[in-house]
């Protein structure tokens, strides 16, 4: 089978190395002919672990264009396009862009496959109205797409499911031959269109629940005295509830969690079905950046012109994706208050850039970050920072303030160096024997 995937974005493109990766022969399409011309020159245009590699090996393997030419010589189509939010609703228009030009290039039977997230009810609609207008021999699945990015190609190799939206067997058939080299009979699960949109909306909604849950609980043990660490991992111990996405910080961000979930709460209103738990998850993750800023702020009170480093901009760690990011949320609130900032982030900084809303000072590694700084204050959860040397740091600060609000660092180790350390749901004891809690509303000593 000849396959071509149009939208190479950050599920677009890791998808098309990796079917190549299967052994398919794939044509990657994308409008944006810079991308394509960088690809060509076998250069990736985003940061995803361990998609250099299995670029490099399956080269020969992937044509990039930005014609829609190899759609006509295409068994199955992927379609991969960004669906990003307009006033609260997904914005469906680069779709309907691609439907409008691959439609003329259909030849012969082609199983197209969305992997855009849809608001529930759009693919059905989607398919009768290409049927009607072209004529052309097809059938529209939906395969909603679960990868993370930063973990992207360990996803798509270790799928907990692959979810198919159709009722057609020949493309139901071909589908389950796409996967067959990872031989994963056993995952597929067949529903209808509509199921299937509503199974991922509902699969990231639960999962922005459960972040907003365990940072509900972090706030109670920061002003109470729990450790949310032991008390997450205990509740993770429970099967029916997993150990996984219980991990408190400064709230979720990203392309997918924010817009998915507006979506489908502007769906249900179309409906009048109310949807509290989700619309609350929402707007406490709206108002948590606002908290957390204030957070910070109310440690920072005890100096007078304080400087400080912030250590993360992307919306999480292992991805160059700064999209609703809950640390540039935070920087910008910080910066309405004039405050001194560096930053500093592994693969962030240059799509940092458009978002940030003031003057900030851009550090060339984590310890040029730290140089005469009050305070250090870690907002996104990268590997990196977990091996960052406590000694080096104490050394180049000016201050001894570390606010973690991802619980990376070595809480030991920092507290015994003489770092006054703010964790997220924790109370910590200094080596001067005080304590300083990360929930103070006024101060951060007692
Ligand atoms: C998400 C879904 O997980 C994935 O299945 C879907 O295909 C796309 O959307 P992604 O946006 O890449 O993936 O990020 P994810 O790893 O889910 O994290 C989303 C946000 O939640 C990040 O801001 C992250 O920092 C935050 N998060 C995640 C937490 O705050 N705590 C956690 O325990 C887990």
């Amino acid at each position: 089978m000849k396959i071509s995937v149009v939208g190479l974005g950050y599920v677009g493109l890791p998808v098309t190395i990796c079917l190549a990766e299967l052994g398919w022969t794939m044509h990657g399409i994308d409008i944006n002919s810079n991308k394509i011309n960088m690809l060509n020159k076998g250069k990736l245009t985003q940061y995803e672990l361990e998609l250099q590699e299995l670029f490099v090996k399956n080269r020969d393997k992937i044509t990039f264009t930005s014609s829609m030419d190899p759609i006509s010589v295409s068994d199955i189509v992927i379609i991969t396009v960004g669906t990003p939010s307009k006033k609260n609703k997904a914005d469906l228009s680069y779709l309907y862009s691609a439907f409008k030009e691959i439609t003329g290039y259909l030849r012969g039977y082609t199983c197209i496959i969305i992997k855009s997230t849809v608001p529930p009810g759009t693919n059905e609609k989607f398919e009768s109205l290409i049927k009607e207008k072209s004529g052309a021999d097809f059938d529209l699945v939906f395969l909603p797409e679960f990868l993370r990015e930063g973990s992207a190609v360990y996803d798509f190799f270790n799928p907990d499911r692959i979810i198919i939206g159709s009722d057609s067997k020949k493309a139901i058939d071909m589908i389950k031959e796409l996967y067959k080299p990872m031989g994963n009979d056993k995952k597929f699960m067949v529903t209808s269109k509509l199921s299937a949109e509503i199974i991922k909306h509902a699969s990231n909604a639960f999962l922005a629940m459960k972040i907003e849950f365990i940072n509900e609980i972090s706030d109670l043990c920061g002003e109470i005295g729990g450790d949310i660490s032991e008390v997450s991992h205990g509740i993770g111990l429970d099967k029916r509830i997993g150990d996984k996405f219980l991990n408190p910080g400064p709230g979720f961000g990203g392309s997918c969690f924010p817009k998915d979930i507006e979506a489908i709460i502007n769906v249900a209103r179309d409906y009048n079905v109310k949807l509290p738990l989700i619309e609350n998850t929402i707007q406490m993750n709206n108002n948590r950046q606002n908290i957390i800023s204030e957070r910070i702020l109310n440690t920072l009170k005890q100096f007078k012109d304080p400087k400080i480093a912030i250590f993360g901009l992307t919306f999480k760690g292992e991805t160059d994706d700064c999209r609703n990011s809950p640390s540039i949320k935070i920087i910008n609130n910080l910066l309405k208050n004039d405050l001194n900032i560096i930053v500093y982030d592994p693969k962030g900084m240059d799509n940092s850039k458009q978002f940030i809303q003031g003057n900030i000072k851009y550090a060339n590694d984590e310890y040029d970050l730290v140089k005469d700084v009050d305070c250090l204050v870690i907002l996104t959860d990268w590997n990196q920072i977990k091996k960052i040397d406590l000694v080096k740091v104490k050394i180049l600060m000016k201050n001894n303030i570390i606010i973690d609000l991802r619980n990376m660092i070595n809480s030991k180790e920092a507290v015994n160096l003489g770092f006054k350390l703010v964790q997220i749901g924790k109370k910590q004891i200094s080596s001067d024997n005080r304590l300083y809690i990360v929930n103070e509303k006024e101060d951060v000593q007692l």
